[in-house]
């Protein structure tokens, strides 16, 4: 049984014909991405991520730049951990300043996940990730990061760090143990430099949950 296949099919009852929606990236996306083809489903896309744009259109879906789109019905996304209180903890791509400005587009922001993914309260087991500009990112990392440590991404395929589309670069932050998530996303997107940041507490409207029994889906209460 394919669990993030049962999840994504089990997304398409949100998408309504004629509409804009948005998509993330990662594996369960990607068989979306497929469903919504199989279906011909009359939508158009805007997304945060690069594989993604190149999976839609191949699969002959219209992709909007998102410098284009104000608005999206509903986007779906995926994520590395998320809580009961729909606390998300995102972007091992690193591309979370896009992510959540399509969630804040979205009427419906809704992660597709498999039940590994969530927990009673985020653990932090995944670094919190921040976008910075280079020029700050000396004082961002003299601040108190609530870390153990804050490490720059580096490239594993070129000599150097991680740049994003902006050209600015990505901090891992290893936050420790139990954190109040709303006031950690506050304090380090506060930071002077800090464009976003990869913890989104506020934006998800609703979780799909996927496992080998079937489906359940945790909404905002
Ligand atoms: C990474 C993400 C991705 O959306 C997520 O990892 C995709 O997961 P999957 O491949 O299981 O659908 O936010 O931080």
């Amino acid at each position: 049984m394919d669990i993030k296949r049962n999840c994504a099919k089990a997304a398409l009852k949100y998408i309504e014909n004629g509409t804009m929606i948005g998509l993330g990236g990662g594996s369960t996306i990607a068989h979306l991405i497929r469903f919504i083809k199989e279906e011909q489903l009359d939508i158009k896309v805007v997304t945060p991520s690069w594989e993604t744009k190149q999976k839609c259109e191949e699969a002959g879906l219209t992709v909007i730049p998102l410098s284009e789109a104000t608005e999206v019905e509903v986007a779906f996304d995926g994520c590395d951990q998320v809580d009961e209180h729909l606390h998300a903890l995102k972007s091992g791509g690193g591309i979370h300043t896009d992510e959540k400005l399509v969630a804040r587009m979205a009427k419906e922001y809704i992660l597709l996940v498999d039940e590994s993914k969530v927990v009673k309260e985020l653990t932090y087991e995944h670094p919190v990730v921040l976008e910075v500009i280079p020029q700050a990112l000396a004082f961002v990392m003299n601040q108190r990061l609530d870390a153990e440590r804050g490490e720059i991404r580096m490239s594993s395929d070129k000599d150097g760090p991680v740049m994003t589309d902006r050209g600015n670069l990505l901090l891992d932050v290893y936050v420790q143990g139990s954190q109040d998530g709303v006031r950690l996303e506050e304090r380090l997107k506060g930071l002077a430099g800090v464009l976003d940041v990869s913890l989104f507490t506020s934006v998800v409207t609703g979780v799909v949950v996927a496992d080998e029994s079937g489906i359940r889906e945790m909404t905002k209460r």
